[in-house]
């Protein structure tokens, strides 16, 4: 299964791509996640997405492309993938088309309003797993022990931006998967289960 799972920030695509993943058994492609972990260790890539990550703005399309060309070219893509916060803008999703087919574009709404509670209540791990206050009030993870931190990004002015470069670049794309006739619109305000059962509906 080739999947493309779009979304606003904050409507739920990192927690619905782990448990679409885990029952698919997909390898998660998050650019975002890729982006963070070159920041955390310093690289050069990390070193020249961190200041534009942290204003909310979008990485360079020729960045994130050879990013993902990269790594859907190793052997565990082989028969299948899901990509989760990429594509995010035409060009992007032409290069996409250029080397690979998406069979499933899953585009997950939610109430504007409501994503701002959910991105700024999230705390993150480490490890990847990622929680909100008002379910999980403790500061540790459940799955590693370690001590949960705020994305640097999660702050009022950045998630601001955030929402224009989707309401400029992204939310184009939902129309470009309708004509291409792999879109599938899932309501996401809803319960995390709620949400996915919806999508394993669709991918069953
Ligand atoms: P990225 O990491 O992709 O962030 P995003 O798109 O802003 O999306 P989020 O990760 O904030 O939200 P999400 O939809 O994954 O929600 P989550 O499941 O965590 O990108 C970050 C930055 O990297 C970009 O701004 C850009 O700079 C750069 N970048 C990345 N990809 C790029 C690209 N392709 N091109 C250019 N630049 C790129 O959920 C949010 C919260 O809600 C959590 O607390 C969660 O617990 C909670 N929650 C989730 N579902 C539910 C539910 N059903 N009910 C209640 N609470 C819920
Ligand atoms: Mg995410």
């Amino acid at each position: 299964m080739k999947i493309i799972l779009l979304g606003a920030p904050g409507a739920g695509k990192g927690t619905q791509a782990t448990k679409i993943c885990e029952k698919y058994n997909l390898p998660h492609i998050s650019t975002g996640d890729i982006l963070r972990d070159n920041i955390r260790r310093g690289t050069p890539l990390g070193q020249q997405a961190k200041a534009i990550i942290d204003r909310g703005e979008l990485v360079p399309d020729e960045v994130v492309v050879a990013i993902v060309k990269d790594r859907l070219s190793l052997d565990d893509c082989k028969s299948g993938w899901l990509l989760d916060g990429f594509p995010r803008t035409i060009a992007q999703a032409k290069a996409l088309d250029s080397f690979e087919k998406a069979e499933y574009a899953i585009n997950i709404t939610i109430p504007f309003e409501k994503l701002l509670y959910r991105i700024t209540g999230r705390r993150m791990c480490e490890c990847g797993e990622s929680y909100h206050v008002s379910t999980h009030p403790s500061p540790t993870c459940d799955k590693c022990g370690k001590t949960l931190y705020i994305r640097a990004d999660d702050n009022e002015e950045s998630v601001a931006n955030r929402l224009k470069a989707y309401e400029q670049s992204t939310a184009p794309l939902v129309d470009y998967y309708a004509e291409a006739g792999i879109l599938k619109n899932v309501d996401g305000d809803s319960t995390v289960d709620g949400v996915f059962e919806i999508i394993s509906e669709i991918l069953d």
